[in-house]
């Protein structure tokens, strides 16, 4: 079977388009929307994220600010930025860009954010929001996962889908998503046995292991839909995804592309989020 393209392009650049009407009829009566953007040190993938979060937010109508950190940064100089950032009342979304270099800890940093402008959703009171099925800001990835299954109408409730990576990034906050929308979910990571086994029985199958076409069409069943996470660079310079494109497009149900999958569609849910933060934030 020919398998049908999630094309994340297309879908980030409508949902842009809808928040970006919100946003203008918002600000008749109110100020912008602002996010700012904390990059500690210069790490070369993270400016190129940075800036595609940039140009996502210029399209929507909101303000994106920029910040820098020099890589030698201390614990508390990294502090002092969040809690001045928290504190700024243009700020409505702050995101710290991550990997941190490797003397900061990155757990404790991201717990500094105050959790109403958390727009990653990674603070833990949005995390244990996200267990308890509450409201509160949920990381952009998941959400834009499952905005994919949704516009493709793929079925959710009582499906069986199974994750391919345990990162509270990606692979724990996908599963709750799924499991509170009635699927049986299956996590797996790099000590499950007998993998192939277990991706076979998905009727949706979430891959992100950051391992360059780790899946290929041996282990998927016939028709699933499958959602390629991963963003990997090869020696030739090419990007490719944790999916073998090319084996899966004949033998999935859906698929999403690496690039111009997850990623664009990530990065329009950050600024769905950063709109979400700032209607909390203006209600006060
Ligand atoms: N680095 C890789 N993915 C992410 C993300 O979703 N948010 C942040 N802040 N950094 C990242």
């Amino acid at each position: 079977m020919t398998a049908q393209l999630i094309d994340g392009l297309a879908l980030a650049s409508q949902k842009l388009q809808s928040l970006k009407q919100k946003i203008e009829t918002l600000r008749l009566t109110h100020p912008q929307p602002g996010l700012a953007t904390l990059l500690v040190g210069d790490d070369p993938a993270s400016r190129i994220y940075i800036r595609n979060k940039a140009r996502a937010c210029a399209e929507a109508g909101v303000c994106s600010i920029h910040h820098t950190l020099p890589a030698n940064s201390t614990f508390e100089e990294v502090v002092e930025k969040i809690e001045s950032l928290n504190q700024d009342p243009l700020v409505h979304g702050l995101l710290m860009q991550l990997p941190l270099p490797p003397h900061l800890d990155a757990k404790k940093l991201t717990q500094r954010i105050d959790r109403r402008k958390d727009v990653d959703g990674f603070n833990w009171q949005n995390l244990g929001a996200l267990v308890e099925g509450a409201s509160g800001l949920r990381p952009c990835t998941p959400t834009a996962i499952m905005a994919m299954l949704e516009s493709q109408k793929i079925p959710i409730k009582g499906a069986h889908a199974v994750v391919l990576g345990r990162s509270t990034i990606v692979g724990k906050p996908v599963a709750l998503m799924l499991v509170e929308r009635g699927a049986t979910v299956t996590i797996c990571h790099s000590q499950t046995r007998a993998l192939e086994a277990m991706t076979r029985q998905a009727d949706i199958l979430v891959v992100a292991i950051g391992k360059p076409r780790l899946v290929g069409a041996h282990m998927v069943k016939a028709g699933a839909a499958v959602i390629d996470v991963g963003i990997n660079r090869l020696a030739d310079g090419k990007i490719c995804g944790d999916v073998d494109f090319e084996a899966l497009k004949e033998h999935a149900g859906w698929l999403t592309p690496v690039p111009g999958g997850v990623g664009p569609m990530t990065v329009a849910m950050l600024v769905e989020n950063t709109l979400q933060a700032y209607c909390a934030l203006i209600e006060k």
